[in-house]
């Protein structure tokens, strides 16, 4: 049943191309545009919203932290995004006109529903992504997307992850759509792009060998930071994430731009950092800033290990490690930016001995408070 692989986490990540496009099927037509009728949400009702909230826990959280950066851009709604646990403590400020956003791979997170019956209680729309069919969170919502990654088996998330950005990007430009924005030619590029990510994501998986040698090479470690900047950030904190849970390391993600607030001062010999790079093409100075950034911890001994896109040589002289990856805009780069660290971590965790599918202490679906 793991189809030869020799744990189903390796196998996830590698139906991850497949699971991405199935994401996908039947949701844009021939003329290019987005059909999310599915949703039950009307076009109207949509039109009004003036707000959107977006609650979930874990991976999911950062899937939805990354959806923020979309939704701003491409329909200018302002965009909250918290988790679960807090948000349901909380008295947040809702109405009709909110829409929130619930995102989760089970269905069954205990935080997640407890979040989403507090919202609907004070009048708020929700609309579940989700990845397993009938289960709580989509019964309980007024729509839901599916992303149809197939069944996640292994407690850390991966697949589940990249469906949740694609259905968290659908959304955003459906919602751009709908409502007409600036960015009406932006959209339809991207739309085409969307189309040709999971071919990226083919190409990545094609070329992680020096990923899982240089992971190897890490395994004494005790520490691994993570920076990123603008969506980078995000997925520097499911790499984060994913180290924790699988290789059991002290590992964190931060703003780069918060280097120098206080995480700087980690900075020691010989610490591996991972670097997320933000295109050079689409805003440089996200670019030109993380590229300082790399000086400054390379001059305190930082050992760098770089994720950029091909063709992308002004970070060759500060890269002790570089990883490549395609090129793509700037809001869709952490669907390639994300696998790296999947990869890495999974194989840290083989060579320190740790059980990948199932990591001490934690269950595939919280459904515990
Ligand atoms: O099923 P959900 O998406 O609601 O689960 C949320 C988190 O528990 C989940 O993403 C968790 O963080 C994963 N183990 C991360 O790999």
């Amino acid at each position: 049943e793991k189809g030869g692989y020799d744990y189903f986490m390796l196998k996830e990540i590698a139906e991850q191309p497949k699971a991405v496009a199935d994401t996908l099927l039947g949701r844009i037509d021939a003329a290019g545009s987005l059909t999310l009728d599915e949703v039950r949400i009307s076009a109207s009702e949509l039109r009004e919203v003036d707000k959107v909230v977006i609650v979930a826990c874990g991976t999911a959280f950062h899937a939805g932290l990354i959806a923020k950066y979309a939704i701003e851009h491409w329909t200018r709604i302002p965009c909250e995004v918290e988790l679960a646990s807090e948000f349901r403590y909380r008295d947040p400020i809702l109405d009709q006109q909110t829409l929130v956003i619930a995102i989760s791979q089970s269905g069954e997170t205990m935080d997640t529903l407890m979040a989403l019956r507090h919202a609907r209680e004070q009048g708020a729309k929700v609309l579940a992504i989700c990845n397993t069919n009938g289960s709580t969170i989509p019964r309980e919502s007024d729509a839901v997307l599916y992303t149809h990654a197939g069944p996640e088996v292994a407690v850390a998330s991966t697949k589940a992850f990249l469906t949740q950005l694609v259905a968290c990007y659908l959304v955003a430009l459906y919602l751009g759509q709908v409502r007409g924005t600036k960015w009406g030619d932006e959209i339809h590029a991207v739309i085409r792009d969307l189309a040709q990510i999971g071919r990226q994501v083919e190409r990545v998986l094609e070329t992680m060998e020096p990923v899982r040698e240089l992971a190897r090479s890490l395994a004494h470690k005790n520490t691994v930071l993570f920076l990123g900047r603008h969506v980078g950030y995000p997925v520097a904190l499911e790499g984060a994430l994913k180290l924790k849970e699988l290789a059991y390391m002290h590992a964190e993600g931060f703003a780069a731009g918060e280097l120098k607030h206080g995480p700087i001062a980690l900075i020691e010999d010989d610490l591996p950092v991972v670097v997320v790079v933000p295109s050079p093409r689409g805003r440089s100075v996200l670019h030109d800033k993380i590229v300082s950034n790399m000086q400054e911890i390379r001059a305190r001994g930082a050992r760098t290990i770089v994720i950029a896109e091909e063709g992308d040589e002004a970070v060759v002289p500060y890269a002790d490690h570089l990883i490549r990856i395609p090129a793509t805009p700037t809001l869709l780069q952490p669907m390639v930016a994300a696998v790296p660290l999947q990869v890495f971590a999974c194989e840290l965790a083989t060579a320190r001995g740790n059980e990948v599918d199932q990591p001490r202490n934690l269950a595939k679906s919280v459904t515990v408070e």
